[in-house]
């Protein structure tokens, strides 16, 4: 494929944000948009210069103008969508957290896998330049081995039960909004734990407000992670290894730069800052896969989406916050 034809579902805040990142991507253009809205899709159509606004999600994923769809609605409304566009050969590209459920994300993973069709949750930090040089001196020994990485994301949101932050039939709570961000770091750089400890607190709507996470694997290795809807944290990271620390800054699900600190030496500034917003770096991951016949993205790959949907969801369920797939969206 010469050039990857882009289709966006939900027009939402997140949708905007990523289309306007849209112009720093080679070989790909904004086809078409979905709302459940004609107006809607017309209007965001207009305004990022997409060919085609459709009225309904249905109409998105039978276009047979458009390769890729990026989903952008809330997490109980990605499932069926996804199955759907699977279902129609359509490449996706799944904001986060990639479901509600671990059944949905399994159901999606295996439809995708054996219908053969691309798919990549929308974890655009592990494809920050910042990252992917933390990653890569991680790589190269930097650190000595990694033993613990810590890491925070709080946000101060006024309770409304309407908001979807809040509201629990929109997959509400901090854990799969902002705690996907700790705990998908924290497994990117130490695997799969094999044990979760959570304690935290609930909304009057039932879902999550805050949560402190500990990771422990079996060799001694720890994450230790705080989310929170109910106070403003910085919003930092750190990796900690038996020969150095890498500390990514603020707000460190899409930074600008990290520092390495290698035992007994100086801090050393690594600036790489993002294109754009910042999301042009997973539509560019999604893009060269498709274009280069990839079956799935090696930095953000399904196995890694589906450790960390699992311990979103074990996190919940220990603070008594059941999520639902939504069954009723129409597609
Ligand atoms: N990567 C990031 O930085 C980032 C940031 C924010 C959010 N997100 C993720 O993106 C997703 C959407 O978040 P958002 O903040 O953009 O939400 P939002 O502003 O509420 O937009 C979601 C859109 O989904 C559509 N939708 C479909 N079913 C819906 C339903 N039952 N209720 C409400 N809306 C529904 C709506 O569009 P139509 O009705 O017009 O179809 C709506 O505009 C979430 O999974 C979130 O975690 C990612």
């Amino acid at each position: 494929m010469d050039e990857i034809r882009w289709g966006f579902v939900g027009p939402g805040r997140i949708a905007r944000l990523v289309a306007a990142d849209m112009q720093h991507v080679p070989h790909a253009r904004l086809s078409a948009v979905a709302s459940r809205s004609p107006q809607r899709a017309q209007e965001f159509a207009r305004e990022f210069g997409a060919e085609r606004a459709h009225g309904s999600y249905r109409a998105i994923v039978e276009d047979p103008d458009v390769d890729a769809l990026y989903i952008a609605t809330p997490h109980p409304q990605h499932h069926a969508i996804a199955l759907a566009a699977i279902e129609a050969g359509k490449a996706l590209l799944v904001e986060k957290a990639f479901t509600a459920t671990v059944a949905g994300a399994e159901e999606v993973v295996a439809a995708a896998r054996a219908r053969g069709v691309f798919v990549m949750e929308a974890m655009w930090t592990r494809f920050q330049p910042a990252v992917v040089r933390a990653r890569e001196l991680v790589e190269q020994g930097a650190l000595g081995q990694v033993r613990l990485v810590q890491a925070d994301l709080g946000v101060d949101k006024a309770f409304d039960p309407a908001d979807r932050l809040f509201a629990a039939e929109l997959g509400g709570g901090a854990m799969l909004d902002l705690g996907v961000y700790v705990v998908s770091f924290a497994q990117h750089f130490l695997g799969v734990p094999d044990r979760l400890e959570v304690v935290g607190s609930l909304a009057p709507t039932g879902v999550d407000l805050e949560a402190a996470l500990l990771l422990g694997y079996d060799d001694g290795r720890a994450a230790t992670l705080l989310t929170s809807l109910r106070q403003p944290s910085p919003g930092s990271a750190r990796v900690i290894g038996t020969e150095g620390v890498i500390e990514v800054p603020p707000r460190f699900h899409h930074p600008h730069a990290v520092t390495l600190v290698r035992r007994g030496g100086e801090p050393e500034l690594i600036e790489a800052p993002p294109l754009g917003g910042g999301y042009s770096h997973e539509l560019i991951e999604v893009t060269e896969c498709l274009r280069a016949g990839r079956p799935e993205s090696s930095v953000m790959p399904l196995e890694d989406t589906l450790a960390v949907q699992r311990l979103l969801n074990e996190a919940c369920e220990k603070l008594g916050v059941h999520h639902r797939e939504d069954a009723t969206v129409e597609v």
